[in-house]
């Protein structure tokens, strides 16, 4: 069997199964069995797989079928344009959390920033990209889990940016010791009601996406505390889910009734994110 014929066998059976993008799937997990990248397998469409390789594809293949994501299947996600090792206790990062970095790194820019606090880190995706992209920025990196910090740790290590994160185990920003200029935070924001018990959220940690009955929980508990660890120029940036922008709103207009607060939206046009700026404090 030549390369071709295994990635039309895989997309087949992907689609069959309602995998959406099957050939993309098929060539990732045809790559990861023959180590190679996705430019050179489809230049090498008429080269044959052995039997083993073929054996092995078809099993990831069968994995993905049921719906595990092939990132927890091959152990690597993209984000930020860099290679991020994920396993299933940390979220798979996803495309559009890299507008909060977009964001954090104009605000660093514009402000003057150099502080940054990334609070529910997971793999490290934003608090990574942040470093790699700001050589000069120092971060806090804080989650509750010793496992998810431990991949946070091997991905600073793997983009050379170890001595510039200080990962920090605890609630929220309590592990937070000194103020920041930017705190920007992915927590967990689905309602408790929605997250599926079949199809690919189900294999993500429920740690990394429930946020209690509104879906808010977390975001409120962090709100609550940003007063004490925020500099007076600081701002925060905060992930949402869609349709919770006007109530994040009101909650940080609660405690910061004269900052301001913008609600942005992502490319689909869906409320992503949510930018407040200290300017009174
Ligand atoms: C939605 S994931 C985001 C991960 C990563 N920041 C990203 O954008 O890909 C939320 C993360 O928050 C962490 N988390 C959940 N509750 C937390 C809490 N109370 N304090 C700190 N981190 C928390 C979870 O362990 C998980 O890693």
């Amino acid at each position: 069997m030549n390369i071709k014929q295994a990635l039309f066998r895989a997309k087949m059976l992907l689609a069959g199964n309602n995998i959406e993008d099957a050939s993309i799937e098929s060539e990732v997990l045809l790559g990861y069995v023959l180590g190679i990248d996705r430019a050179r397998l489809l230049a090498s469409l008429d080269a044959d797989i052995s039997p083993e390789q073929r054996q092995n594809f078809m099993k990831l293949v069968a994995r993905r079928s049921k719906g595990e994501p092939t990132a927890y299947i091959t152990g690597h996600r993209e984000f930020y344009g860099l290679d991020f090792n994920v396993n299933p206790q940390v979220l798979i990062p996803r495309p559009e959390t890299e507008l909060l970095v977009d964001r954090a790194i104009s605000l660093c820019r514009e402000y003057k920033y150099n502080k940054i606090a990334d609070i529910g880190t997971g793999c490290g995706a934003i608090a990574v990209s942040l470093a790699v992209t700001m050589p000069g920025i120092h971060i806090y990196a804080t989650d509750i889990s010793d496992g998810v910090l431990r991949v946070a740790g091997q991905n600073a290590a793997k983009h050379g940016a170890e001595d510039r994160i200080k990962f920090l185990k605890g609630e929220l920003l309590e592990p937070l010791q000194e103020p920041v200029d930017l705190i920007i935070a992915n927590l967990p924001y689905v309602r408790q009601r929605e997250i599926p018990a079949k199809g690919p959220l189900s294999y993500e940690p429920a740690s990394a996406l429930n946020g209690g009955e509104e879906g808010l929980d977390k975001i409120g508990g962090l709100c609550r505390g940003v007063g004490s660890k925020l500099n007076s120029n600081g701002s925060l940036l905060l992930e949402i889910g869609q349709g919770q922008g006007e109530a994040v709103k009101v909650i940080l207009h609660k405690y910061f009734p004269l900052a301001d607060i913008e609600i942005e939206k992502d490319l689909a046009g869906i409320e992503r994110m949510v930018v407040l700026r200290l300017t009174q404090y």
